[in-house]
């Protein structure tokens, strides 16, 4: 599929499907428009009336034109209230429209949505955004893809003259989203820790990325205990991942993203029970498929600024290698952990590659991980948690993952909750009591970070969706990843 801006203006546009954005209460046709829907014989004004469409965000229409017209089919997509518009307002709509004109058989489409914010630049790349991510169909593990159903092959946006670099910005975001997608949703037999290394040497090669793996005994010598104590169960070796993208010439700034990678979270011996969600535990990888995705995104982007993309990769299994409920293990940092539930497995893998990317003297890090149900319970399947050390960097993020259209919410760094995690015998324990257990899960990270601003992203909720919307099918929505690219490039 080719994504293109042209200058051809709304009223000499030919093709098979002109996709319209129409504001709520404000569905009457003027200026361009209205002249259109003279040229198409009052086409607009009566599917309009017909159906009662009322612009209502995430709200599409289509109709034909009559034969030989120079548009064949009209498909009208609503943008809800022009006074709340934002720009991922503008992605969904023109994800709602792509979809529909493919439902329609349409090969060439044109696309007429408003500019958001007199921001042109950020407007083209978010429809194109939301056009690439609505039509990425994940076919590989199907015995019979239908690649036969017909395919738009070529969309041009309208009134976006000029915005080709946001075109190709847009291309890459997207690549390293559907990346994050396809690590999320491959199933634990084929995404594991060493598929996970493959893939980083792959990203490595193709767009020159400085990368180090950490075998086993590469993680022993430097006292990763917390880390190998969650990998010990597991058949698959573990894969300590560690990416770098380096500008040409000085970087501006050095940040650093860390991901949790869990290929498979069975709880251990605290085994997940029925009704636990355990088929789903692929997905314990998302902080790990973001940080890659957008690894991917950032090589290829090439901003100022120098990256380190971190995944402490492996299984929680059990066998008779397993770690004992009740055992201690000692992070690189040298503090000891009671392990009172070896499901909470994420925090453990994070402490230790917290303690490592510090040592990496950078300015700022950013860790995902599917961390918690709790945070599930407390936000919901669509917003992420956020907690941070640095009001800065939560308000970076905040701006990043907004713009994105990945929503955040920032929670509570309570101190005092962190009273239960204290361990009779050990430095800590690896859980707290149930109440505020995506609180004291974030506590337990801070204790790897000594001063370098940080922030924690719990993305257990919109890892995942079950049901289509917008630009993301069901399934891996890719998650973190638009945030991510956003939070590097604005980082002052
Ligand atoms: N990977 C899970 C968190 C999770 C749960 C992600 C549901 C996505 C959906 C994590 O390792 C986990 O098991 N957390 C435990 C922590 C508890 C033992 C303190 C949880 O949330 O139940
Ligand atoms: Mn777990
Ligand atoms: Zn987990």
């Amino acid at each position: 599929m080719d994504v293109r801006v042209t200058d051809t203006p709304l009223l000499q546009w030919s093709g098979d499907g002109l996709v319209i954005g129409l504001f709520e209460e404000h569905v009457e046709l003027t200026g361009d428009l209205a002249a259109l829907d003279k040229n198409l014989s009052g086409t607009i004004q009566e599917l309009i009336s017909e159906v009662e469409f009322k612009g209502k965000e995430g709200s599409s229409t289509a109709t034909r034109v009559g034969s030989g017209s120079a548009v064949r089919k009209v498909i009208l997509v609503g943008l809800g209230k022009a006074d709340t518009l934002k720009l991922d307002n503008i992605r969904r709509a023109a994800a709602v429209g792509a979809r529909l004109a493919k439902k329609e058989k349409c090969k060439r489409i044109g696309v007429f949505l408003p500019t958001w914010s007199n921001a042109p630049t950020l407007t083209a790349q978010a429809i194109a955004e939301g056009i690439e991510l609505a039509l990425y169909q994940d076919n590989r593990f199907k015995s019979d893809p239908d690649e036969k159903t017909s395919q738009i092959e070529q969309v041009e946006l309208l009134g976006l003259a000029g915005q080709d670099a946001a075109i190709v910005r847009a291309h890459h975001i997207s690549s390293g989203v559907i990346l994050a997608r396809e690590l999320v949703a491959a199933p634990a037999n084929v995404v594991t820790p060493i598929t996970l290394a493959e893939t980083a040497e792959t990203l490595a090669r193709e767009y020159g990325l400085g990368l180090e793996i950490l075998e086993r005994e590469d993680c022993e010598k430097l006292g990763m205990g917390a880390f190998l104590g969650v990998a010990q169960a597991s058949d698959l070796p573990p894969k300590f991942i560690h990416l770098t993208y380096k500008p040409d010439g000085n970087p501006r700034r050095r940040l650093a993203i860390i991901g949790k990678g869990l290929t498979f979270d069975s709880g251990g011996l605290n085994i997940k029970g029925a009704g636990s969600g355990i088929e789903m535990m692929k997905t314990d990888m998302g902080g790990a498929g973001a940080t890659l995705g957008a690894a991917k995104a950032i090589a290829q982007i090439k901003p100022d600024v120098e990256v380190h993309f971190i995944t402490a990769t492996t299984e929680n299994m059990i066998s008779g290698h397993a770690i004992h409920p009740g055992d201690i293990l000692t992070a690189s940092n040298g503090k000891t952990i009671e392990i009172n539930n070896t499901d909470a497995e994420g925090r453990l893998t994070l402490a230790d590659a917290l303690v490592f990317t510090e040592k990496l003297g950078v300015d700022a890090i950013v860790d995902l991980a599917t961390l918690t149900g709790a945070c599930v319970v407390a936000l919901g399947e669509d917003i992420a948690g956020l907690w941070s050390t640095d009001d800065t960097i939560a308000q970076q993020l905040t701006e990043a993952g907004e713009l994105a259209g990945e929503k955040l919410w920032r929670m509570p760094m309570e101190e005092k909750y962190f009273e239960g995690m204290k361990s009779l015998i050990a430095d800590m324990k690896n859980t707290g009591p149930r109440p505020g257990g995506s609180i004291t899960a974030a506590l337990f990270l801070k204790q790897f970070v000594k001063e370098t601003p940080w922030a924690h992203l719990d993305i257990a909720g919109p890892v995942w969706t079950d049901k289509e919307n917008g630009y993301n099918g069901a399934g891996a929505t890719g998650y973190g990843v638009r945030t991510l690219v956003n939070w590097v490039m604005s980082n002052p």
